[in-house]
């Protein structure tokens, strides 16, 4: 692990989950804790990029130092993304970003009827997707995947879909991995390549995440 990796660089990394609104008390979310992404932006800091973190809700610390836009909505997370791309070398989207929001918000809180309510839901923007589709000072950009059958295949299909150089998939609905955990594991796949990420702390796991990140940034951008 080498300290000044990533000297120079701005990491931008998106963390935790997104709340979509149903009224003034109501929300839609996951169980996101944002540990993973806190700890790929400290991972990143200590090989001396500037890092630059978009969060959603979450209860984790975020090391000092670091910059922090903190947001609610997945469209509020896109936005702030947008706003701070430029110069961004690197982009990792670690947020568990919500695909679907309520196609209204209700001002006033929903009354409870005797009947069943149905909730119409809209698509989100897909922000990791965004940031690999920009045609000006595209950052080597990083997705996450989290599956819960056939992973190579889902993640192979979700790096290729969404043009990223890189995706790193966990499994999820396995006891003591993933969300809500504090340890992970993980399988990190770029264009002809491979490396799995055996069962660790999270913290462990983001060091050995940003040092294949770091390699192959420098790899890509040396070629
Ligand atoms: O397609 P799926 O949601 O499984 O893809 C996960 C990856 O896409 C993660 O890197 C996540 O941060 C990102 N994503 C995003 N915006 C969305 C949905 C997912 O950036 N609206």
């Amino acid at each position: 692990y080498s300290p000044g990796a990533l000297q120079g660089c701005t990491v931008m990394i998106t963390a935790g989950p997104t709340r979509e609104a149903i009224d003034p008390v109501r929300f839609i979310s996951n169980r996101s804790s944002g540990k993973m992404g806190f700890e790929l932006a400290a991972a990143a800091q200590k090989t001396g990029a500037r890092v630059i973190v978009i969060a959603g809700p979450s209860g984790e610390f975020l090391a000092a130092g670091i910059e922090r836009w903190d947001v609610e909505t997945a469209q509020q997370m896109y936005e702030t993304v947008m706003q701070h791309i430029e110069d961004c070398d690197i982009f990792i989207g670690a947020a568990a970003v919500a695909d679907y929001r309520p196609a209204t918000r209700s001002a006033e809180k929903i009354k409870k009827k005797e009947t069943a309510l149905t909730l119409r839901l809209v698509r989100n923007p897909d922000i990791v997707q965004a940031v690999a589709a920009l045609d000006q000072g595209r950052p080597f950009t990083v997705g996450f995947a989290a599956e819960t059958h056939r992973l190579k295949e889902h993640a192979e299909h979700k790096r290729c879909h969404k043009q990223l150089d890189m995706i790193a998939a966990n499994w999820v609905g396995r006891p003591g991995l993933g969300f809500d955990s504090t340890s992970n594991a993980l399988e990190v796949f770029w264009e002809g390549g491979h490396v799995s990420i055996a069962q660790a702390t999270k913290a462990q796991v983001a060091r050995h995440l940003i040092e294949i990140i770091s390699e192959r940034y420098h790899a890509q951008s040396s070629a």
